[in-house]
């Protein structure tokens, strides 16, 4: 094991107890989301490429992206919650900073989802139209949280350095996207930059109750959890279309139907599973822990981009 981190749970819990915000100063109010403007940057949305769409209808196609975002990473969340706390737990009689910077960040989660509540809320008043998602995150998390507890933490390490990313994509962007929109990546960015680094603390430490084996089948497992949501994401991009249909009345023939899947189920793909899997910060820690173990993360990431 050859991990050396130059920062202490003192350290992260004093940079997160900085960046302090409220649901309530991000969405609501006076706080609208603009529906003339995309909500998503195109390198994530990638509706660019729907050349047979007219512009009205991508910018739908961009809007239905910008509530599955919302929903997904909701999704998503709900695992990280239950995980962090029950990883809190035996640290509790401590005392320290260690207990201390866990449950900040199992608290950070929850109004996370609490904020991803609130944008879906704005969403439908202003879509004015229902958007078909896929079932049940409940379900969903209660799958991911049955495989290895190390493999559990890989994916939410995955998920810090992703947010990161589509952070960075959409200042990178630069193309007027909707303001409420690109607060909450970036209010949402602002914390996960101190989750990111628990989480390598995290993996550090049950990777060192692992022998060889384990952590050879933690990372299998980490791959059958990101195999999981990638079917999950392509479920919702047939979906997607549905509610692209519903909400324009526009109606593909064959060849802009299969178009479209392969089109947005790459560009989901990328979203939340590859953006995570190849960042290079990702890609050190699992290197860390067996340089094979990275070796095998790049064989099989192009499936996931
Ligand atoms: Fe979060
Ligand atoms: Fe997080």
């Amino acid at each position: 094991m050859s991990m050396h981190y130059d920062y202490t749970y003192e350290a992260v819990l004093a940079a997160s107890e900085k960046v302090s915000w409220r649901v309530e100063d991000i969405i609501g109010g006076e706080k609208r989301l603009d529906f003339t403007k995309p909500f998503l940057p195109e390198a994530l949305a990638q509706v660019g490429p729907l050349t047979f769409l007219s512009d009205d209808e991508r910018l739908v196609v961009n809007h239905i992206r910008g509530h599955n975002y919302l929903y997904l990473f909701g999704l998503v969340e709900e695992f990280i919650l239950p995980f962090v706390l029950d990883y809190a737990r035996p640290h509790l009689a401590e005392g320290g900073c260690r207990a201390r910077a866990y449950l900040k960040f199992a608290r950070e989660e929850a109004k996370h989802i609490h904020l991803f509540k609130r944008f879906r809320q704005e969403f439908e008043d202003g879509f004015g139209a229902p958007c078909k998602v896929i079932g049940s995150p409940t379900e969903i998390a209660s799958r991911v949280l049955a495989h290895h507890p190390l493999a559990v933490a890989l994916a939410i390490l995955h998920i810090g350095w992703m947010t990161q990313r589509h952070y960075v994509d959409s200042v990178r962007d630069n193309q007027r996207l909707d303001a409420q929109f690109s607060s909450l990546l970036k209010h949402h960015w602002l914390e996960e930059a101190q989750h990111s680094k628990l989480d390598m603390l995290m993996i550090e430490s049950l990777a060192s109750a692992c022998d060889e084996t384990q952590i050879e089948r933690a990372i299998e497992e980490y791959i059958l959890i990101v195999s999981l949501l990638c079917e999950g994401l392509r479920q919702q991009t047939f979906l997607d279309l549905e509610t692209f249909r519903d909400v324009t009345g526009r109606q593909l023939d064959d060849a802009e139907t299969s178009a479209y899947i392969a089109i947005q189920s790459q560009a989901k793909r990328w979203t939340f599973l590859g953006s995570g899997m190849t960042h290079k910060n990702f890609l050190s820690t699992v290197g860390s822990l067996r340089p094979e173990a990275r070796k095998r993360i790049e064989q099989v990431s192009p499936k996931f981009c």
